[in-house]
């Protein structure tokens, strides 16, 4: 059996409901599971709120989480039991205490590198890499934008973007999050509630703009970061935290030649198996040499999900959530 957090329909922060559900033996192909640590992502938010109808009701949100491998299913020879893990699904179901789970989707976490770490970065750091080296490779002596730096995903692409050599501007929303985004890597740092960041970063950039903007907030952001860029820059919109994004003409970016890119991190990262090992190897790796690092993760029972969401929601949170089941 396991405790899971079960939404029977959308809604606020109420609808998340912890139930008892059955696990069941692994299938061929399969792990059984006992997770450790499950993180929270916007996207859950989305799910809940029914902006994404990505998953079938009655349904057990959540879409990675860490744990330990205690049964393996005929034929799955990559795994043994007691293997730590972390996985990534768009089929769900990772807001409990225990799952089956088809074994490719799940890789082994480096030596050196706990459940809990490993669960506050798994998709937020394989996202950051999919921005910084594939969607927009970042080249030395590039300046670049951030917003939401301070959040889960934005913490993990400041530092990656600095190992790469660049120089970035990050946004945030409160005078401590602007401190945190200036000690992941910020050279610059702006406070996008109260000032304006377009103009902020016309004066930072001698009025030339920045080769790439990551835009993970959306509708409050989406049109400052174009009219940020310089010229045959490219924008970036991997995230929509305030709100979905209108349309954009084409003609709009012929203006200055810009480039706009919506990747999906489960397009890039789950391409293939040798793909999946390889970007996770690289975050792992990271944390394993020191150039990334990621604060401790505030830390909640996967029984209290809808606290998680709420506090979430609140924008006071810098860096991760993580539900410990
Ligand atoms: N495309 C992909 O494959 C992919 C993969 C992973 C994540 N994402 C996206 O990346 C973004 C970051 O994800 P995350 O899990 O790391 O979350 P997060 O950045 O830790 O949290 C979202 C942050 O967005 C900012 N924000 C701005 N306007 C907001 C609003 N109206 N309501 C709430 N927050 C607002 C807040 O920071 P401030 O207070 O500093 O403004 C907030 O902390 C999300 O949009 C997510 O959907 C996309």
């Amino acid at each position: 059996m396991s405790l899971s957090i079960v939404m029977r329909e959308h809604g606020g922060p109420e609808v998340l409901t912890a139930v008892e559900t059955e696990t069941g033996n692994p299938g061929p192909g399969q792990i059984r599971l006992r997770q450790t640590a499950v993180a929270v992502n916007f996207h859950d938010i989305y799910v809940r709120t029914g902006l994404y109808r990505t998953l079938t009701l009655p349904g057990i949100p959540g879409l990675e989480a860490v744990g330990l491998v205690t049964d393996i299913g005929p034929g799955v020879t990559r795994f043994a039991s007691g293997d730590h893990v972390a996985y990534m699904t768009l089929g769900y179901g990772g807001y409990a205490t225990e799952r089956t789970l088809p074994a490719e989707l799940a890789v082994k976490i480096a030596d050196g590198v706990d459940d809990v770490t490993a669960a506050s970065v798994f998709l937020k750091g394989l996202t950051a890499e999919m921005l910084a080296c594939r969607v927009h490779p970042i080249k030395p002596g590039e300046t670049i934008l951030v917003h939401a730096a301070a959040g889960g995903v934005g913490n993990l692409l400041v530092q990656w973007a600095v190992k790469r050599g660049a120089t970035v501007i990050g946004t945030a929303g409160s005078a401590e999050k602007l401190d945190f985004a200036r000690q992941a890597g910020c050279t610059h740092v702006i406070n996008y509630r109260t000032e304006n960041f377009v103009d902020a970063i016309r004066e930072i950039t001698n009025g030339l703009g920045v080769d790439v903007a990551y835009d993970s907030v959306g509708r409050d952001t989406f049109k400052g970061s174009l009219a940020s860029l310089a010229q045959c820059g490219h924008l970036v919109n991997f995230g929509q935290s305030s709100g979905p994004v209108d349309p954009v003409a084409p003609a709009e970016l012929f203006a200055r030649s810009l480039t706009l890119s919506r990747p999906n991190v489960f397009h890039y990262a789950m391409k293939d198996r040798a793909t999946l090992e390889e970007i996770s190897a690289a975050l792992f790796q990271g944390f394993v040499e020191g150039w990334l690092t990621a604060p401790a993760p505030v830390q909640f029972p996967l029984a209290d999900a809808a606290d998680a969401h709420r506090l979430v929601e609140s924008r006071a949170v810098s860096g991760s959530v993580v539900l410990r089941p």
